[in-house]
């Protein structure tokens, strides 16, 4: 493949939603497909990597030689997430659940007579990424994502300040084209200092895209003389 090679590097990504189970029939979750995150992993594999991939419940196939490990919960990520490390570059493209019910009930809940609502207390779940970005474990290069309806450039700038990340890759849901089921997207990638956006493409030539700048990063962060100039914006 053309661009820098991430052999030798190990790559952790986690793709698709988190299902909070309710009981054992229901759960709350987010909208994903799990694409992006997929395409990620395999474009990172392609480009040498050794990939490990953490994913939530999807019906999605990925390269054997990628290490796979299939979650539900957004618990059970951060379980999978943090007994993966270390690990060179975190790629977080899961739409993780920010809530989860704060009791699980072990049986169905039932409509009873006279019970015309339901009220389900829901709980902070932790935020995976910003645990990674402030891991004594760091990885080199942590990249975040956001979907966002709205005010993009100023969220998306907020996440990664706030959660300590080196990229920030920012893409607008609800409009056509774009997001959760589509398989085109269009990222606006920010770091510190810079902006790059990715598309409208298909999602497997945006994490080729992705990849090969995340490749360009770490070989600048071994060797500064190496970047090119105005490179990232
Ligand atoms: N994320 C995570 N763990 C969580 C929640 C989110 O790792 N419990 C990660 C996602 O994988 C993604 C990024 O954080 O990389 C998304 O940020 P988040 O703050 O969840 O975005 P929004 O939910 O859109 O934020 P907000 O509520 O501020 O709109």
């Amino acid at each position: 493949m053309a661009g820098p090679s991430l052999a030798g590097r190990h790559v952790l990504v986690t793709a698709g939603p988190t299902y909070e189970d309710i009981d054992p029939v229901r759960f709350v979750g987010n909208r994903s497909s799990g694409r992006m995150g997929f395409a990620v992993a395999a474009a990172a594999r392609a480009a040498g990597a050794r990939v490990t991939l953490v994913a939530g419940p999807v019906a999605l196939q990925i390269p054997g030689d990628v290490e796979r490990i299939d979650v539900r919960s957004a618990a059970q990520m951060y379980d999978a997430v943090m007994a993966a490390l270390p690990a060179d570059v975190y790629i977080g493209a899961a739409a993780v659940a920010d809530f989860t019910p704060a009791a699980v009930s072990d049986r169905k809940i039932k409509k009873g007579a006279g019970n015309d609502g339901l009220v389900l207390e829901l709980v902070r779940t932790r935020d995976i990424l910003a645990c990674v970005a402030d891991h004594r474990l760091r990885p080199a290069l942590v990249v975040g994502f956001a979907a966002e309806t709205g005010d993009l450039e100023a969220n998306a700038r907020a996440k990664l300040h706030g959660k300590k990340l080196d990229l920030v890759c920012a893409n607008r849901v609800g409009v056509a084209g774009s997001g959760f089921e589509s398989s085109d997207n269009t990222l606006e990638v920010y770091s510190a200092g810079g902006h790059r956006r990715m598309g409208p493409a298909p999602k497997t030539t945006i994490a080729a895209e992705l990849v090969a700048l995340v490749a360009a990063r770490l070989g600048e962060q071994n060797d500064p003389a190496a970047a090119p100039p105005g490179k990232d914006g």
